[in-house]
């Protein structure tokens, strides 16, 4: 069954001041609904045409030789951008809590540490790409990916992730990512997070 691009989850201008409505309107419109189009495309006709987006990233060595590049970013690219809207909410922000707060605590020394490691790997991911808080089986780690590369393809559960390609970000902070970066944490939905990490 072909993907379809999900709403996005709240208004286009509801991550305002912090992501401008413009970039919301055409990273969700214009971007995800590439990616839902393209993956469509490329899995049409291959085993894993009717296969939920997690178990096509996990099993990209499946497909053709062909269109295993195309899924591989396309797939990647709708899954990741799900799963970025989902992270985001209007009113977002503040710190996590609970058994989320100690973990981040014990795996990275501090709340501040931890925002600094995220904001090191957008800044450090060359080009275009994401960077994420995972589970990687044992525990808690900070990554980054290129292009539209998703954790579950390489065994880590995504927690959170930021887009640092720069259609998430040019038209309100140019050149700046990291000012993208700073203020991107006002959007955080901890709820969410919390909540994707005790299903962990
Ligand atoms: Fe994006």
């Amino acid at each position: 069954m072909a993907y379809t691009l999900p709403p996005l989850p709240y208004p286009y201008d509801a991550l305002e001041p912090y992501i401008d409505t413009k970039t919301m309107e055409v990273h969700h419109d214009k971007h995800h609904q590439a990616y839902v189009d393209n993956a469509n495309a490329g899995l049409e006709g291959t085993a894993l045409a009717d296969a939920p987006v997690e178990e096509v990233l996990t099993r990209l060595a499946e497909l053709p030789d062909g269109v295993r590049a195309k899924v591989k970013n396309n797939a990647g690219g709708h899954y990741n951008h799900t799963l970025f809207w989902e992270t985001m909410a209007p009113g977002g922000g503040g710190e996590p809590d609970g058994a989320l707060a100690s973990a981040i605590a014990s795996a990275f020394g501090s709340f501040e540490d931890f925002k600094g490691k995220v904001k090191a790997a957008g800044i450090g991911q060359f080009g275009s790409g994401w960077a994420w808080l995972v589970h990687d089986g044992t525990g808690l780690a900070v990554v980054s990916t290129p292009n539209q590369d998703a954790p579950i393809s390489d065994s880590k559960t995504p927690l959170l992730g930021v887009d640092v390609w720069e259609h998430a970000y040019y038209l309100q902070y140019q050149n700046r990512r990291p000012d993208y970066l700073d203020a991107w944490w006002n959007t955080v939905s901890w709820a969410k997070v919390a909540e994707r990490f005790s299903a962990c």
